[in-house]
């Protein structure tokens, strides 16, 4: 397998092999497309069935951008932004070398932000990758709105030339705006939501446009795709991983914090939260998803972990060998006292500090601790991590009951906001 899940350190009251009745069931359901919200099952099958005239066209249309601009805008929002920033951060790192600068905008309605992030683009050349299922998103609509406007003042009529769309291939606003105006186009699959949605052009085509080889995306895809559609819970880490959150709630546990030692890993769990909250949260069902950088944090929600209310277990992501390390240096008058560290590996005193912690939380704190090991952070490990969460989602959520394909409570704020803004 090329993830591992340990739950050694979990604490739990039960085995993880007694649930294999219950997971056959929902694995059959979820395989049959019998299962509830199986009208959005397209990511199952995805990494064989994606369309790969369209890939061809997202490496072309990806190869021109990055050797016309400066700057990337995606332009979206929730499953149609957090994706693809999750892949170029971790794959990239945060300080990457010789890329075209990818900037986000639709994912706020800041005036702040907005006003600022406009501003930095008056004197580059940038490109707009604007992407949205329903093509009604407000914040996307609004600040895709004042792009176009920023486009119209630097090139004219040729703005549309700078502006790539990815929308549903049939319906919606944006997809009639497409065929009104004439931007080139991706498609987003019908039965594939937003969250669901990371490895089609949603986030593809910005991964290409930041250097990400997208083809080893899909190639870490597809192994987790063969690997992880077997039912037996003593081979399928995603499955044990969706069975020990079910034995964590059993046992009290009501929110689940993602850890991460890797600052690169941050907008990965941004998307986790997503996937998890919006799937699983609903019914009155659902544990909480939050997330933490150690050491990091542990310098400010260390102490609540350690001795606050009991209500927590953490999923530690553990990656196996780090992109970039460095020696630490020696020096003669060791002014700082930090001689002791001479010679040894920065990854190698990150591992100490997350050894040295998984024993205070697990041993004297009594957190449970789950561990997801990941051995890299490469794009095809990217493709892999992503799948995996897929089917544990899926199965987790199964395993309570839930649709985790839709998102019916989103609407709400929505109905709230545009009666207060007036809108028809
Ligand atoms: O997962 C989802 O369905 C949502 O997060 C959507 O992706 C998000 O609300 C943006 O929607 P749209 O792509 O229609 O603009």
């Amino acid at each position: 397998m090329h993830i591992k899940f340990d739950h050694s350190k979990g604490y739990l009251s039960s085995t993880i092999s007694q649930y294999q009745e219950v997971v056959d069931v929902a694995h059959e359901a979820l395989h049959a497309k019998t299962g509830k919200g199986n009208d959005y099952l397209g990511w199952l099958d995805w990494p064989v069935n994606y369309d790969k005239g369209e890939f061809n066209n997202i490496l072309n249309f990806a190869q021109q951008v990055r050797e016309n601009a400066e700057v990337l805008v995606v332009c979206g929002i929730g499953g149609s932004y957090l994706g693809a920033r999750a892949a170029i951060e971790m794959i990239n790192g945060l300080y990457p070398k010789n890329q075209v600068e990818i900037m986000y905008l639709g994912n706020t309605l800041s005036s702040t932000y907005i006003v600022q992030a406009l501003d930095y683009l008056r004197n580059k050349k940038f490109f707009v990758n604007v992407i949205s299922k329903s093509g009604q998103t407000t914040e996307t609509a609004m600040a895709f709105r004042l792009l176009k406007q920023l486009l119209k003042e630097k090139h004219n009529e040729d703005y549309k030339d700078y502006i790539i769309a990815t929308t549903d291939a049939i319906d919606g606003t944006l997809r009639a705006e497409v065929k009104d105006v004439g931007y080139r186009s991706f498609s987003i699959p019908k039965d594939i939501g937003g969250r669901f949605s990371v490895t089609t052009a949603v986030g593809l085509f910005p991964m290409a446009v930041a250097g990400i080889n997208i083809t080893n995306v899909m190639s870490g895809a597809l192994l987790a795709m063969e690997e992880l559609d077997n039912p037996d819970l003593s081979v399928n880490p995603a499955y044990q991983y969706a069975v020990a959150r079910r034995i964590m709630e059993k046992q009290g546990k009501s929110v689940e914090m993602l850890v991460s030692y890797e600052f690169q890993m941050t907008m990965i769990a941004e998307w986790w939260k997503q996937l998890f909250g919006e799937s699983e949260g609903k019914d009155g069902k659902g544990i909480l998803p939050a997330s933490v950088n150690f050491s990091t944090d542990l310098h400010s929600m260390g102490q609540f972990v350690q001795e606050g209310t009991k209500n927590l277990f953490e999923t530690l992501m553990i990656i196996e060998e780090p992109a970039e390390d460095l020696i630490f240096p020696h020096t003669e008058d060791d002014l700082d006292n930090m001689n002791y560290l001479s010679g040894k590996s920065l990854d190698y005193v990150n591992t100490q500090a997350r050894l040295g912690t998984l024993a205070a939380h697990y041993e004297e704190g009594g957190v449970p601790v789950l561990q997801v090991s990941i051995p890299d952070t490469s794009a095809y490990t990217f493709g892999y991590l992503t799948y995996f969460f897929f089917k544990a989602i899926a199965m987790t959520s199964y395993l309570i009951d839930v649709n985790p394909f839709n998102q019916p409570g989103v609407e709400v704020y929505k109905r709230n906001m545009f009666k207060l803004l007036g809108k028809e």
